[in-house]
């Protein structure tokens, strides 16, 4: 019995066959096309008949309104338990800085009590059997909105290690902080592969590599899905399909200009990955995508029926449930946040509309009951909300955790997996001088910097907050900020002495200056850089510039560690620097960086510098204009003891960038 892979397979020959008979196409056209096809995936995880039929029984004996109630999936902050009853609410989220009774600081037993509270009432409505709801949350770089969480380096930091490993090791963590707190679902991996380093999400992305975006897709929902059904198992979703790395201009949930061959070679790559390893969600982008062969504008992807059914489910025959983004299906032409045909005939499953979801549940029943939606797609979408519910064990009995299970929020285990993420995240991009690094723990200290007392400027956005802003550092009680790094660190006649600008301060009473440079967190829309604003990072933050010219030429060496959610161009900071590391978001274990820059106690070194680029590094202020857009290519990174023969660089004096052609 054929399955659908080798139909397919079979197909695609016959057609090629077809082809060459016809003397159509030459044979590399026909290669091409065949090329420009979708590839074939396969998921491990296969359909389990009695399963289906007990899927059917229980849609059979649904309503409409229970149907739709199990499609829609508000804010934790706009429902109560009770209102999960009433209105057979399939799934609910927590956006970011949304937390159990608004409390920043909530503990995990009152994120346990809010999910027991609401896994209850899903399980006590008047339907003729109940099902369970399921809660997904932002786990992007561990389990990030409950307090006194060890997260881990964004995945920027993680592209640089370049290990797929470690990514199964720190998903598989991670799920276990969030199973902890009695969540089953997190919105993990972000897939795209960023094309520009003005997208504010850009330290969402692994890489530009798409290749390494699908071995880590592979890796990281093998490692947080795991069989499905283990205490430790959390449903992964690989996000955002289709496309959203690749905006024009790098604009958030703007237009994505592709070619269909380069939309499947290079932004399909995480959902193969994902698929290969069994995902049971997508959520689907705000972008757009325009067929830049074609110049078709198909719009946004929330209605953009061709590729979430016709290829994801498919040609890449993906079974699980696809979810909307926040109030996403508002920008499809036509519709509102609480109403949009086009979205789910499209095949969207599960809409996660935060707010208004009960004009939601009254407008989509009205548009089935005027069979503008078909009821067999309603059935489609319910069965796939049914199929992931008993797939990952929620009919199997409430998934709430045993009270040991809060420690793994921030035990040794967690906390040493994340100090080395760290460690392998950085990449040294100039080291001028030879035998400076690695440091002694005996050097007197001057660390500078208006970010190196504040653990969250190496956070970035989707941390307790979904800013990452309105935080402190008593909002990282076990975390440690470069200051406590240090303070671990140095010892035996060493010192550290802090001053965030240098200011009166004698610099050359030190034997080395540590400079911290840093962006503020932001998240989604708030990061882009959008042109006229230049790639220049002291444009933005000019205290970085004035500190390192406060410090540098005294005779005393000069290493900065730069925290960004992005590659920047730096040449005025790199030239002001002996040595430069780029850190990313490396979050709150700031000791992975000490870890590298200083010998160990014994003094023998400690840990080499091994991070390479994730993405080309910006030699220009607006690198879409210059003829020297690339300082270094992705791949690029330095081991301590290799000096680099970087010399002054040219700084580009562009104050702002000219508009992209439309
Ligand atoms: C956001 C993001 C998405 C996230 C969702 C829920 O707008 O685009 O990545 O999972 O909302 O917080």
């Amino acid at each position: 019995m054929h399955n659908a892979t080798s139909l397919r397979k079979l197909f695609l020959g016959a057609a090629l066959a077809a082809l060459f008979v016809s003397g159509a196409p030459t044979a590399v056209q026909a290669k091409k096309a065949a090329a420009a096809e979708w590839p074939v995936v396969t998921s491990p995880v296969k359909r389990d008949d009695a399963m289906e039929a007990r899927i059917a029984q229980i849609i059979a004996g649904m309503t409409l309104r229970q149907k739709i109630g199990q499609m829609t999936q508000p804010d934790i902050r706009s429902i109560t338990p009770d209102e999960v009853r009433q209105y057979y609410i399939g799934s609910i989220l927590n956006g970011g800085g949304a937390w159990p009774e608004g409390k920043k600081q909530a503990a995990v037993s009152d994120w346990v009590a809010l999910a027991d509270a609401y896994y209850k009432a899903s399980m006590a409505t008047d339907m003729a059997v109940n099902v369970p709801v399921i809660w997904g949350t932002d786990a992007v770089h561990g389990h990030n909105n409950v307090f006194k969480t060890t997260l881990f380096p964004h995945n920027i930091g993680l592209g640089a290690a370049h290990d797929p490993k470690m990514i199964r090791e720190i998903a598989h963590l991670t799920a276990k902080q969030v199973r902890a707190t009695g969540i089953t679902w997190a919105f993990a991996p972000t897939v795209a592969v960023v094309q520009n380093p003005r997208w504010g999400r850009t330290y969402e992305s692994y890489s530009s590599d798409p290749k390494l975006v699908r071995s880590y897709a592979r890796e990281f929902v093998g490692g947080m899905q795991a069989d499905l059904k283990g205490p430790d198992a959390v449903i992964a979703s690989v996000k955002h399909f289709l496309g959203d790395g690749g905006t024009h201009g790098g604009v958030d949930q703007g237009e994505t200009r592709s070619s269909r061959a380069n939309l499947i070679k290079t932004h399909g790559q995480g959902y193969y990955g994902a698929i290969e390893a069994g995902v049971q969600t997508v959520m689907i982008s705000y972008s757009s995508y325009t067929d830049s062969g074609t110049g078709v504008a198909h719009g946004k992807m929330h209605g953009n029926r061709e590729l979430i059914t016709d290829v994801l489910k498919g040609k890449l025959g993906f079974d699980g449930l696809v979810v909307s983004d926040w109030n996403a299906i508002e920008q499809v032409k036509g519709c509102t946040r609480t109403r949009c045909v086009q979205a789910v005939n499209a095949g969207i499953d599960l809409f996660m509309v935060p707010d208004d979801w009960k004009k939601f549940i009254d407008e989509a029943v009205a548009d089935v009951e005027a069979g503008k939606i078909p009821m067999s797609r309603i059935d489609d979408a319910v069965t796939r909300i049914l199929r992931v519910k008993m797939r990952s064990g929620l009919f199997d009995g409430s998934p709430m955790p045993t009270v040991a299970a809060a420690s793994h929020m921030a035990d040794s285990k967690v906390r040493s997996l994340a100090r080395d993420a760290v460690a392998k995240s950085l990449v040294l991009l100039k080291n001028s001088k030879r035998n400076l690094l690695p440091l002694s723990r005996k050097s007197k200290v001057l660390l500078v910097g208006k970010g190196a007392d504040k653990v969250g400027s190496q956070l970035g956005g989707w941390s307790l907050t979904w800013q990452g802003d309105e935080t402190d550092d008593s909002d990282y009680p076990l975390a440690d900020d470069m200051l406590s790094a240090l303070q671990k660190t140095v010892a035996n006649g060493g010192k550290v002495d802090f001053s965030a600008d240098a200011a009166g301060v004698d610099v050359k009473a030190y034997d080395v200056v540590i400079a911290v440079l840093s962006e503020r967190p932001y998240a989604e829309m708030k990061g882009d850089v959008r042109i006229p604003e230049t790639l220049r990072h002291s444009d933005r933050y000019p205290q970085d510039l004035a500190v390192l010219k406060a410090v540098s030429g005294k005779g005393v060496p000069v290493v900065s560690v730069l925290f960004s959610g992005r590659p920047v161009y730096a040449n005025n900071l790199i030239n002001l620097s002996d040595t430069f590391v780029a850190a990313w978001l490396p979050g709150t274990e700031g000791q992975g960086i000490t870890d590298v820059l200083f010998r160990a106690a014994d003094g023998k070194p400690n840990r080499a510098f091994r991070g390479t680029l994730p993405f080309d590094w910006p030699g220009a202020a607006c690198p879409e204009v210059s003829k020297k857009p690339v300082l270094f290519k992705r791949g690029f990174g330095l081991t301590a003891i290799k000096t680099s023969k970087l010399g002054k660089l040219v700084e580009d004096k562009l104050a702002t960038c000219p508009a992209l052609p439309e």
